[in-house]
């Protein structure tokens, strides 16, 4: 059966009080949007329809980047969920099928929630989601007899009798897409609000003779945004559920609560993350791997064996192969480290590459930005960049040659040459000595002169 998505998210989000629309605030650094789109794509649709409205354009760009075939319609006035619902027919004219509604803003329903309203739907004309809310609060209530929804009545319409029930309403619909647009056309706006609810739809369904159904979930799946104090509490439920499932895959963490990752982060079995590791988005760590205490990570990989941090900073296009090393205060951009190369302390490897083995001194800078143009540093394998080495790039150091320590390198070095970049030493016998004396005494005759003044 193909499965068109409807995916509202045109709703301003007062409450978020952000010029940034409400579905574009993010959770683990994907928006909201992001992670609804990919809740649905479980189901494998034939077409997804965004529903857009404030910050449409920002809306679109962002849909667009997560699914490049998502089809973006406008609600220019929000006048409810049906009609939010009814915009999105045009984009689906012709399409057979059924369609299922989600809410932009409600990030976490669940795949086995989602198969098991596709497989209600064999049964029923329309599935509705819903769940036992801790606090009903003001959703809409279910009023049910047995397994037949009878209908849904928002909080602001319902008898004291109606406001009793436990039973609430997610937004989640499921039908047929020609039946939800004939149901959807029959909405009127005669309530406490005067929007047309998509709510509506089950009593119409079922005075046309159609049937209705609920399938219940975890509330924790129903989870909705309205508010920055929401989008903390979701924060928090993700990162718990991606810390129990990191434990699961076979990832030692010592404290996993300390531990923040991205929706996308994927670590192979047998690693170890430390305590207060950060990763933002477009990471991948391989099998035993160790990331050590207070690094941050983002856009990168590191290969088996490697073992970052602690205080290491990986930003993206650092791509560190096996065995490497890159220790405290190092920090790594668009940079290639073959395998068994050691940067160990206070080094900033920019736009460059490093052939296998070599080590990197601490203290070694690739000067890679002029103020205008980025430039690229490669050095061989085998190497020493010794300590406080400055490579001015574009610079290359050839296999197996050695820099100075203290070294400002502007021009290549020859594979096995040794490059030396400051002026000669000199030592003078006993002169240390003959200037602490001469200090010392100036010390002194300034604090007698002023032991002389105060008395
Ligand atoms: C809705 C349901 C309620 C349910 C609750 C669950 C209706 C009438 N009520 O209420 O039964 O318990 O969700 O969270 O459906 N939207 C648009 N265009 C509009 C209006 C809304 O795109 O004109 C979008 C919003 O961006 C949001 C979603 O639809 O993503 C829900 O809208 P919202 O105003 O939050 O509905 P609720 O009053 O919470
Ligand atoms: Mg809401």
């Amino acid at each position: 059966m193909p499965i068109a998505l409807i995916v509202l998210g045109a709703g301003k989000g007062t409450r978020m009080n952000s010029d940034l629309p409400k579905v574009l605030h993010k959770i683990a650094h994907a928006p909201m949007l992001w992670h609804a789109m990919r809740a649905g794509a479980v189901l494998e649709p034939t077409a997804c329809v965004v529903v857009a409205g404030h910050g449409a354009d920002q809306v679109e760009a962002s849909a667009k980047a997560w699914d490049e075939d998502a089809v973006v319609v406008l609600q220019e006035e929000q006048l409810g969920t049906a009609h939010a619902v009814a915009q999105a027919f045009p984009a689906l004219d012709g399409f057979e099928g059924d369609a299922i509604v989600l809410y932009g803003d409600t990030p976490f329903i669940s795949e086995e929630t989602l198969n098991a309203m596709a497989e209600a739907r064999s049964r029923h004309d329309v599935v509705v989601l819903g769940f036992e809310a801790a606090d009903p609060a003001r959703y809409g209530r279910l009023v049910t007899e047995g397994d037949t929804l009878l209908k849904i009545v928002e909080f602001k319409d319902a008898t004291e009798e109606e406001r009793a029930i436990t039973l609430c309403n997610s937004g989640v619909v499921a039908a047929d897409a020609n039946v939800l647009k004939d149901l959807i056309t029959a909405v009127g706006n005669d309530n406490a609000s005067g929007e047309y609810y998509l709510t509506d739809i089950v009593e119409i369904a079922r005075s046309n003779g159609l049937s209705a159904t609920v399938v219940r979930c975890p509330e924790a799946e129903t989870m909705g945004v309205n508010s920055r104090a929401d989008l903390a509490a979701a924060e928090a439920a993700f990162q718990a559920r991606m810390r129990a499932e990191a434990l699961e895959t076979g990832i030692t963490m010592a404290a996993p609560e300390t531990v923040h990752f991205a929706w996308d982060t994927v670590i192979g079995r047998d690693s170890e993350i430390e305590q207060n590791v950060v990763f933002g988005p477009n990471v991948t760590i391989e099998s035993g791997a160790r990331i050590r205490a207070f690094s941050h990570l983002e856009g990168c990989h590191v290969s088996r064996g490697s073992i970052v941090g602690p205080y290491a900073r990986l930003r993206p296009g650092a791509e560190l192969a096996e065995d490497v090393h890159v220790g405290n205060f190092v920090e790594v951009k668009n940079a290639i480290l073959h395998e068994g190369v050691k940067a160990n302390h206070l080094t900033y490897i920019g736009d460059a590459e490093i052939g296998e083995k070599t080590n990197i001194g601490a203290g070694t800078i690739t000067c890679n930005y002029d103020g205008v143009f980025k430039h690229k540093t490669t050095i061989g394998k085998n190497a020493f960049i010794g300590s406080d080495t400055m490579l001015v790039a574009p610079v290359t150091i050839g296999d197996g040659a050695m820099t100075g320590s203290g070294s400002v390198i502007t021009k290549d070095v020859p594979p096995g040459a040794l490059a030396l970049e400051r002026a000669d030493m000199t030592v003078k016998d006993g002169l240390a000595t003959k200037l602490f004396n001469m200090l010392k005494a100036k010390k002194a005759k300034q604090q007698a002169a002023k032991a002389a003044q105060d008395t």
